[in-house]
């Protein structure tokens, strides 16, 4: 019989997948903080939805020829037999809840936010997993390009709030129904032409959905979809006229742009106005946030007929360019040795934190002078000695931290000498 023990397989998390650790998590408090404050401000409100949705949401919804429901949805059969999806983005489901709620018949203006999780089983790599967070914003039920730049100078403040340097806004019209398709009908005929030299996938959305060919990360597809005729020459006067306008309040709004004529988005339901904003920071994978207007997705789900634009902001791909540190918050350490100054501290912890000191006090038995270290790794502004002579002489040892000075005091004096040093 073989002594060696089998080697066990490590527990991890799913690939494409990551955890995000305390250390890290204070940053990502405080852009969702900033977002959330921002929006806000706008007059925009949250609203959330859940995780997982009906899978025709998305088809219908995200488009049947888009490379998220055709390869990425994480789609399963749930005991009662329904086709669920968890949510690949989050505009479907905003659009969804409006119709269901019927929020269009309230007064409020149907400006919308949420920061969550979405999930798309696409190859992994820097700046692209497989659950991912948004912090996704809509507008329903206004058509004016003026808010197209609104939201794009939102988008603007909240990266320059961040600190978010080398970032390049680009925008484009992918268009309308009216004259999507003339566009369409050239660019599957230039396609055709070049058939031979795409990939696979292409050349089957040559018949699907020739935009979509744009969407395509193989180089070779890339170099003949840059030759392709563009949309901007097929707008007719509607969507000329929006994107012109557009373009001019973004100017007013003092937000640079640059026109990119080959920006389709890899969403089926843009109309009109696409953007991207992407950051040379961040490597293949450059986008920090993309958006658009959809206005037919309402009517589409037998809803209303009303306009929409939104973007979606990838919280990864910002926070792996953000320099901000996480605050460290001043706190106090109560030491304690023995039953009875256990007692006294677990007392004293809940005054302080009542009076909004935070506090910390560990149960695992430590020597005094092994807690005074700990309390100084930890980085905490004061410690509070409390020990059974203390307690005796109802006299406690505060010491601050930073500069080293040790008060002797009486309970009811510690939070004072706290507060006057904090
Ligand atoms: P999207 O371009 O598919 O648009 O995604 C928006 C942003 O989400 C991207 O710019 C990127 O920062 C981030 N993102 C997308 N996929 C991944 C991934 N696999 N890993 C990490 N980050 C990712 C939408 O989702 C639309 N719903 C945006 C929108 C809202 N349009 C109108 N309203």
């Amino acid at each position: 019989m073989s002594t060696s023990t089998p080697a066990k397989k490590e527990i991890a998390a799913i690939k494409g997948t990551k955890d995000i650790l305390p250390g890290e998590v204070g940053i990502w408090q405080k852009v969702e903080a900033e977002a959330k404050g921002l929006f806000e401000f706008y007059g925009y409100r949250e609203l959330r939805a859940p995780v997982f949705e009906a899978t025709d949401l998305f088809e219908k919804g995200t488009g049947e020829t888009t490379d998220i429901v055709t390869k990425e949805m994480y789609t399963f059969t749930d005991k009662g037999g329904r086709s669920i999806t968890l949510r690949p983005e989050y505009t479907p489901s905003v659009a969804r809840a409006i119709i269901e709620h019927r929020l269009y018949l309230q007064p409020d203006p149907l400006r919308f936010y949420f920061i969550g999780p979405m999930f798309r089983y696409d190859k992994p790599q820097k700046g692209r997993y497989r659950q991912f967070h948004q912090v996704d914003v809509e507008v329903f039920g206004e058509k004016d390009p003026a808010i197209d730049a609104e939201i794009v100078e939102m988008a603007d403040t909240l990266l320059k709030n961040l600190g978010v340097q080398n970032a390049e806004t680009l925008v484009n019209s992918v268009g309308c129904r009216a004259c999507r398709p003339a566009y369409s009908k050239d660019l599957r005929a230039h396609a055709e032409k070049v058939r031979d030299l795409l990939c696979p996938d292409c050349q089957r959305k040559i018949a699907t959905n020739p935009l979509r060919i744009f969407d395509c990360k193989v180089e070779s597809c890339r170099e003949q979809a840059a030759r392709f005729p563009k949309i901007s020459s097929y707008l007719c006067r509607e969507c000329r006229d929006h994107f012109t306008k557009f373009c001019s309040y973004l100017d007013l709004f003092g937000i640079p742009y640059k026109v990119e004529p080959n920006l389709v988005r890899g969403l089926d339901y843009y109309t009109k106005t696409t953007f991207e904003i992407v950051s040379s920071g961040l490597g293949a994978q450059n986008a920090l946030l993309g958006g658009g207007r959809y206005d037919d997705m309402m009517k589409d789900f037998g809803g209303p007929d009303l306009s929409a634009i939104g973007f979606a902001l990838g919280m990864e791909r910002l926070i792996s360019i953000l320099k901000i540190k996480p605050e460290k918050s001043k706190f106090l350490y109560i030491a304690t040795l023995g039953e009875a100054a256990k007692t006294k501290g677990i007392e004293f912890a809940r005054f302080f934190r009542r009076q909004g000191v935070e506090s910390l006090i560990e149960f695992v038995g430590r020597s005094l002078k092994n807690q005074m270290s700990r309390a100084n790794k930890l980085g905490a502004a004061w410690v509070l000695i409390v020990g059974e002579e203390e307690i005796r002489k109802g006299l406690y040892q505060l010491k601050d931290m930073a500069t080293g000075n040790q008060n002797e005091a009486k309970a009811e004096d510690l939070l004072k000498i706290i507060c006057d040093s904090a």
